[in-house]
């Protein structure tokens, strides 16, 4: 079973509460989601691996870490997924980006994919799927899949706000797959709104409504 992170740090708790209140305008919503982002970018690269390799200080050489392993990959699901992708990318500006489009066919409810473009070598980089809502997981699992599928093997999910029902549903579908939250809400609505959540991220973010 994958696991499931909130990150409770208290800047992010901060921020997240003027992303869940109404009064915010769209532009003050896009910064704090910016934001939150880059802290999010921070807590789920906690576990990235390190090597030792030799520097010369001014002073002395001395051993020191950098970075190994995978190289990175972000995966925003558009539209609202974009709202995150530079905040994540201040923290991992050299992170290749890959874009998944995904609308619900009105009749079956299912998520259609629409478009797919993704970093030629991306099934040798460890993945961050963004989306700031993981409600009922139904995008979330056909990105993944989707990755599964063109030979990806190692992959996070970053949400801002999750519904334990999407929760359930990707870890069951993809019980490989590590979920990184800010907050857990309380379950999905008859609409598909997260409660408490934010409303329309996308909208939010862009305006729209
Ligand atoms: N998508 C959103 O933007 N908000 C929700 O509450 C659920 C899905």
């Amino acid at each position: 079973m994958g696991k499931l992170v909130i990150c409770d740090h208290p800047l992010i708790q901060h921020k997240l509460t003027f992303i869940r209140d109404v009064r915010t305008n769209t532009k003050d919503f896009r910064e704090h989601v910016d934001e939150v982002a880059t802290l999010m970018a921070y807590e789920i690269t906690r576990d990235i691996p390190l090597e030792t390799i030799t520097v010369q200080t001014p002073v002395t050489e001395t051993e020191s870490k950098v970075i190994s392993g995978r190289m990175l990959g972000l995966i925003p699901i558009l539209r609202a997924g974009l709202g995150m992708l530079e905040g994540v990318l201040k923290l991992l500006p050299a992170a290749k980006v890959g874009h998944v489009g995904l609308f619900r066919d009105p009749d079956t409810l299912q998520p259609v994919e629409y478009y797919i473009k993704l970093p030629t070598d991306v099934q040798e980089r460890e993945l961050i799927v963004i989306d700031p809502m993981l409600a009922t997981g139904g995008s979330a699992i056909a990105a993944i899949t989707s990755l599964k599928k063109r030979g990806c093997t190692q992959i996070k999910m970053m949400n801002l706000i999750a519904a334990p029902e999407g929760v359930a549903a990707v870890q069951e579908a993809h019980p490989d797959v590590d979920i990184y939250v800010a907050a857990l809400d309380s379950h999905l609505n008859e609409h598909g709104y997260i409660v408490p959540g934010l409303g329309d991220a996308g909208d939010r973010l862009y305006g729209t409504k």
